[in-house]
């Protein structure tokens, strides 16, 4: 059985305001959860998984220690979080300043790193089980994608088209991106100024590994996406 040295990084400090809610979008009711209750419930059978750091908006810690409890983690119960320890700490003004902030609450023990978008809420188990697999063997760096439907074109800024990449190559990028600890250490301390983390190891000059995503695993950012997360939801009870 592979070790307990994983360490899952939930970004979760954004406040959403393009869901126009009252509240930041990781405490945004989807089937009455909030959005980070769910993100929570899909990692806990991560293979591997030892420590969880939930990034929360700093006058919501409380609520994301809430939160943590009723997806059954809790900071200071053993017995309830399954030896999966939880610590919720503040994020920063960027999400990679939050990353950073989650990435420094980890213990020495963590030696494979998953940073997860609290908005990825969805994400199903098998993407979590498909990026530590491949980390653990040997992947520094290790994305789920999924393959582009859509046509995409390189615009200047006067909006004339400069290239059109072909699709066959292109994959969209989702969450939880997984890492050998040393080498997202490596690539934060630089400047965390990219869309993603993957985006910081690439710069590095290191190979980046994408294994198949989930369209489940979308990113909740408008009511519309908020409205599909849903649908997948009652498509999910209906089939279970
Ligand atoms: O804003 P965006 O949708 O790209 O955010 C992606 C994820 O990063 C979300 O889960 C959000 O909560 C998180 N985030 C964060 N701290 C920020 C900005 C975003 O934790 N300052």
């Amino acid at each position: 059985m592979a070790s307990a040295d994983v360490g899952l990084v939930i970004v979760a400090a954004g406040s959403g305001t393009r869901l126009g809610a009252e509240v930041p979008k990781a405490f945004v009711p989807l089937a009455g959860v909030p959005i980070l209750g769910h993100a929570l419930r899909g990692a806990r059978s991560c293979p591997g998984l030892a420590e969880v750091v939930v990034v929360g908006p700093s006058r919501w810690l409380g609520q994301a220690e809430e939160v943590c409890r009723s997806a059954g983690f809790a900071s200071d119960d053993e017995s309830v979080s399954d030896a999966v320890s939880v610590t919720v700490v503040a994020g920063g003004a960027t999400r990679g300043d939050s990353v950073a902030a989650g990435l420094a609450a980890l213990s020495d023990a963590v030696r494979v790193v998953l940073v997860h978008d609290a908005a990825r809420c969805l994400t199903p188990p098998a993407v979590f089980a498909r990026v530590v697999k491949a980390v653990r063997a040997g992947a520094g760096a290790a994305v789920p994608g999924v393959p582009v439907v859509d046509t995409i074109k390189q615009v200047d800024a006067a909006g004339l088209v400069v290239g059109t990449p072909d699709r066959a190559v292109l994959r969209a990028i989702q969450t939880p991106q997984g890492f050998a600890r040393a080498v997202l250490e490596r690539a934060h301390a630089g400047s965390p100024d990219a869309t993603d983390d993957a985006g910081l190891v690439e710069r590095l000059g290191e190979p980046v590994l994408v294994v198949a995503g989930d369209e489940r695993a979308l990113k909740v950012t408008t009511c519309d996406d908020l409205d599909r997360a849903a649908r997948f939801l009652t498509a999910g009870a209906a089939g279970a």
